[in-house]
């Protein structure tokens, strides 16, 4: 197994003052990590970690090893890698095989490569390297107790092939607990999607119409973000109690095709396909912007895009003119990747602290409790999602009521009370 793929060891120092600064927005998982290293509760385990390799990113493995946990880290985006990050982590001695803007191939050589540690645990943003594993490597399974996925994309992957009877170890659903969902997927999201388009762009969102296709945990956030920003948010939902609560909460809602007319600049982020699609490119306005959000590089059809096109050109950093056969201009971001990976620094420290501190936590968990689990996709236990919240509300200096003996009774009564 070699020590590292990544680009270049001489980023370690600027890398090394990054995760710091992050590390001191992120008081949750440093206080698992100190109880980790007096525990080391993870004594004896490796790890492979296919996440996005980012200064947060570098946290979470630090706390995994200070609890004794052997990692191999690959990138679970060919753009989101932080090449200072993956610099640093190599110079400590940690497997990381991952560069920013390697190709398809190159990624999957860096899980083969990450996955030459033995797995006992797996850690995944989208299921690749469990479908990997499920696919070429069946031979690993024997040793796995089980794995983690942080992403809504990834679960609902994992519980299609549960479903199946094709899934041969436990997931613990890190996406789906409460400290995670409603912090990372709105707040999170909804920055660092705003921050990314702005960085690739530097378009005033005040005044323009911002079509968020999805209104999820994700799509909440955005919109809200760029209503924070002036834009004039229209949603485009297909579940209508989702496409309700948009209403209600004061947005314009409608199907795309009547959205594709308006818009000036347009966000995907539904976990689906082809959202944005041949027959709304055709009704766009000259120089209308698309870009996703969304896990996967398929909710932007970008080969109906080039087929609509004439010429492509490469305008700056991230941005991609599409010039269509009437003249028109479409702007495609990142191409069409997680614009808030590629153009920004994915999500704050303060939100990934709880997301991370479920994944540690629930590693933990695998690691005592995973042969005794099926092979199904498990939700974080309610223990952990509430540990996480009363860790982040203490980092605060925040102090919440507590019920009374009285109202305990009450609220667990059906004989009490009119
Ligand atoms: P969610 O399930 O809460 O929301 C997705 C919404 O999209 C649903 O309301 C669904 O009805 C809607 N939808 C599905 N197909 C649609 C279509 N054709 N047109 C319009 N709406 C449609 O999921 P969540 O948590 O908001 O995640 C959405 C995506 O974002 C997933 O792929 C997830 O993996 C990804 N994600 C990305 C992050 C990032 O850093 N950019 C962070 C967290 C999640």
């Amino acid at each position: 197994m070699r020590d590292y793929i990544i680009k270049d060891i001489g980023l370690a120092e600027a890398g090394e003052q990054r995760i710091e600064w992050s590390r001191r927005h992120m008081p949750v998982l440093q206080k698992i990590r100190e109880q980790f290293e007096k525990e080391r509760p993870l004594e004896g385990i490796n790890v492979v970690a296919c996440l996005h390799v980012t200064v947060e990113t570098a946290n979470l493995i630090h706390t995994l090893k200070a609890g004794g946990a052997g990692i191999a880290l690959t990138a679970s985006n060919p753009l989101s890698t932080q090449d200072d990050v993956a610099a640093a982590l190599a110079s400590e001695g940690i497997k990381v095989f991952a560069i920013r803007g390697e190709n398809e191939e190159q990624y999957y050589e860096c899980i083969e490569e990450a996955l030459k540690i033995k797995p006992h645990v797996t850690l995944d943003d989208g299921a690749d390297t469990i479908a990997l594993i499920h696919s070429k490597h069946q031979d690993l399974i024997r040793d796995i107790k089980g794995g983690c996925e942080e992403t809504t994309t990834g679960v609902i992957r994992l519980r299609a092939m549960a479903a199946d009877g094709a899934l041969r170890y436990p997931v613990i659903a890190v996406n789906d607990a409460e400290t995670k969902m409603m912090f990372d997927n709105r707040y999170g999201t909804g920055q660092s999607t705003v921050h990314g388009i702005m960085n690739a762009t530097n378009i005033l969102f005040a005044g323009k119409t911002i079509v968020v296709a999805g209104y999820g945990w994700c799509g909440r956030g955005i919109a809200s973000r760029s209503r924070g920003f002036g834009g004039n948010v229209v949603i485009v939902e297909v579940e209508p109690r989702k496409a309700l609560e948009a209403v209600m909460d004061g947005f314009r809602v409608m199907p795309m095709t009547e959205a594709a007319k308006i818009g000036d600049l347009f966000i995907t982020v539904t976990g689906d396909i082809s959202v944005i699609r041949k027959e709304h490119f055709q009704v766009m306005k000259d120089q209308a912007i698309v870009c996703n959000s969304g896990h996967f590089n398929v909710e932007i059809d970008i080969p109906a895009l080039a087929e609509l096109s004439n010429q492509v050109n490469q305008i700056k950093n991230d941005v991609q003119e599409y010039v269509l056969k009437d003249n028109r201009r479409i702007y495609l971001l990142a191409e069409g990747r997680l614009v808030n990976l590629a153009s920004a620094f994915g999500h704050p420290p303060e939100v990934m602290d709880m997301s991370f501190a479920n994944q540690a936590l629930a590693v933990r968990y695998i690691n005592e409790k995973g042969k005794s689990l099926e092979n199904q996709v498990y939700r974080v236990p309610v223990e952990i999602d509430n540990r996480v919240a009363k860790l982040k509300l203490e980092a605060m200096g925040i102090e919440i009521e507590t019920l009374t003996e009285e109202q305990d009774r009450y609220l667990h009564s059906w004989t009490l009370g009119t």
